[in-house]
């Protein structure tokens, strides 16, 4: 009798068992997004093959991750992930050179790297590496595709996790796609968005925000060579995708699980919120963009189910949450998404000195728990800080919004009277009154200047504010994400004014080549004791594990306005987590600590009892402490 094929029949079986788990999941979103396509079976079709194929080519190792993740959901919530964030030439030289940081990355207790854009970017300004020509190829300056692979099995091996990024909005007009739209191919000009005249593009760009209106002013190109006008969000050079063509979703889930049997655990989906235009709206955040999500998030949780995705939609508050899974589909889009909102009120506090506002926004926009997901958390990134804060967000605590925006502006760009910060300005829209600001987190939270100036009590502030920064984002709830160059305090790198690619976006200001003299800084040093501050909080963290993401958040309003203050509810007890942001001391009654379970008084950060007095806990300038 010939033998059965046990091991083919059973990866059979744990594929169909998996369609079926989520194939309303998928199938209720393509049915909404594609169903009057006359090619839909065609596609449905398809979109099978290519799920199959990619099953059948995934190794076997990656296949065990699936099965491990399966079992064990919350993997990405769990206290132990600490996420680190860099450009691969500018932290290692490139993707073989990623090996001899892995000591670096273990001393510090990461488990998470983010590698910035590493696909193969259009040649020149590629909007730092957003502008991506093949997703099927790396960054040749960073080595191959094999490399990537090696890469990212090291990191396995080692117990961290890589997420890269997978841009879905557009593409380099120099993709392969685009050039066959280009040259007038009707199949891929359906893959963008073209126009034959400007009436369309005048109508859409009546509702549009530009998004940088100082270097890539309008949302459309004309190209008189091919007699078409181009939807182009960002930049010239980055072609939007029609999303609304369900080719563009075959070609892109194939993309997504080519770069998933790669073993990327975490892809990135870049700039989501702009996937669907409708005419009348601002194209952001369309009830699409989220069926989209869905879909390609079932589409993985069949094939590759170890992969998440984090999405990164820098919106308000409540057009965020969504994106973190709540409402429609809750709990089955992204498993991560960046909290911007936490990042902008961190920023606003401090330098109001006031936390009434945070308060506020984090207690009535964000609910205690996301389902199945947690937040990317997160102080400094690559891009610039746009100040989300609503003009009925500013008057429930009775400030102007416009007028506080401004403030911000004004406060980290540098100028207001009395301001630490060395900003600069990114993007200033003359037409909102918007002036977004960019700058390494040690230049905005005062280093900079405190260093110039040489006054230990400045440079003491500057550091505290750093701590406190990264106590607040590694306990809030979510993955926290280091970004390169924070952990040892680098300031602005003004640089990047010389590199002719780089001169026209001042983000490069924050975007410097890691310091590796800088990491061996004495204690005493200012980058010596934010590198063991940073690296104590994120072993602390790992330690505790009531941080787990999936413990209910719960903003508490202490009447305090110095205070920022939420309780971790863990099952096995809470931890109250407070924070000074002034550099005024301030304290809490012990009793409004009981009131919430915590009796002990022990702060789990430092790890040692705190004293009261009189019944108070004293809480020094930017104190941070997580209480049990
Ligand atoms: C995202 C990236 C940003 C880029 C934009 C366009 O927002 O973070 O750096 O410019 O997408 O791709």
């Amino acid at each position: 009798m010939p033998k059965k094929p046990v091991i083919a029949d059973f990866n059979r079986e744990i594929f169909d068992l998996r369609l079926k788990r989520s194939h309303d999941d998928l199938f209720e979103m393509l049915e909404r997004l594609y169903s009057r396509d006359r090619h839909y079976e065609q596609f449905l079709t398809a979109l099978d093959g290519v799920m199959r194929k990619a099953f059948a080519e995934r190794a076997d190792d990656l296949k065990r991750l699936d099965l491990k993740r399966d079992l064990e959901p919350d993997w990405f919530q769990r206290s132990d992930v600490n996420g680190y964030v860099f450009y691969i030439d500018r932290f290692a030289g490139n993707l073989k050179g990623i090996a001899q940081k892995l000591p670096y990355l273990k001393d510090l207790a990461i488990s998470y790297v983010h590698f910035m854009p590493c696909l193969k970017p259009r040649p020149g300004d590629s909007d730092g590496g957003y502008s991506v020509m093949d997703y099927r190829a790396v960054n040749p300056a960073y080595g191959t595709m094999a490399d990537l692979e090696a890469a990212t099995k090291l990191l396995r091996d080692n117990g961290i996790s890589v997420c890269i990024d997978l841009v879905l909005n557009h593409t380099a007009k120099e993709h392969e796609w685009a050039v066959k739209a280009a040259a007038g191919e009707k199949a891929y000009q359906d893959y963008y968005l073209m126009f034959d005249d400007a009436a369309e593009p005048k109508a859409y760009e009546r509702d549009l925000i530009e998004i940088f209106p100082e270097h890539a002013p309008g949302s459309f190109t004309h190209y008189p060579a091919f007699g078409k006008w181009v939807w182009t969000t960002f930049n010239e050079h980055q072609w939007d995708l029609n999303w609304a063509n369900p080719q563009v979703f075959l070609e892109m889930a194939e993309v997504m699980l080519f770069l998933a049997n790669k073993g990327v655990d975490v892809l990135r989906f870049d700039a989501v919120a702009f996937m669907w235009k409708r005419m009348g709206t601002r194209c952001q955040s369309e009830p699409e963009v989220h069926m989209l999500l869905q879909a390609l998030r079932a589409v993985c949780r069949i094939v590759a189910p170890a992969v998440i995705h984090l999405e990164e939609a820098i919106v308000s508050p409540s057009e965020m949450l969504p994106y973190l899974g709540r409402g429609a589909h809750d709990g089955k889009e992204g498993n991560l998404a960046y909290h911007n909102s936490l990042m902008v009120q961190f920023w606003s506090a401090l330098a109001a000195r006031d936390t009434r506002l945070m308060t506020h926004v984090m207690k009535t926009h964000f609910p205690p728990v996301v389902t199945n997901a947690t937040y990317a958390t997160y102080l400094r990134c690559h891009d610039d800080i746009g100040w989300a804060v609503t003009d009925e967000d500013a008057s429930a605590i009775g400030i102007g919004g416009r007028a506080h925006r401004a403030f911000l502006s004004d406060f980290y760009e540098g100028t207001f009277p009395g301001s630490f910060s060395r900003g600069a300005l990114f993007q200033e829209n003359s037409d909102t009154g918007d002036k977004r600001i960019t700058g390494a987190l040690a230049s905005l939270a005062g280093l900079e200047q405190a260093e110039e100036d040489g006054d230990a009590g400045k440079i003491d502030r500057a550091i505290d504010r750093i701590l406190m920064g990264h106590a607040l984002i590694a306990s809030y709830g979510g993955v926290p994400l280091i970004y390169m160059g924070d952990e040892i305090a680098l300031t602005n790198d003004y640089g990047y004014t010389a590199v002719p690619e780089h001169a026209h976006d001042s983000r490069w200001l924050n975007r410097p080549m890691m310091d590796w003299a800088r990491t061996e800084a004495a204690s005493d040093t200012p980058a010596g004791r934010v590198r063991d501050g940073v690296r104590h909080i994120l072993h602390r963290r790992r330690a505790v594990k009531a941080l787990h993401g999936a413990n209910p958040t719960i903003v508490i309003d202490t009447g305090n306005p110095r205070l920022f203050a939420f309780l971790r509810k863990a099952p096995a007890g809470p931890l109250l987590c407070l924070f000074n942001f002034s550099e005024e001391w301030t304290s809490i009654d012990s009793g409004l600590a009981a009131h919430h379970g915590v009796t002990r008084f022990h702060d789990l950060l430092s790890d040692a009892d705190l004293q009261l007095h009189d019944g108070v806990i004293a809480l020094p300038p930017y104190a941070r402490v997580w209480l049990a």
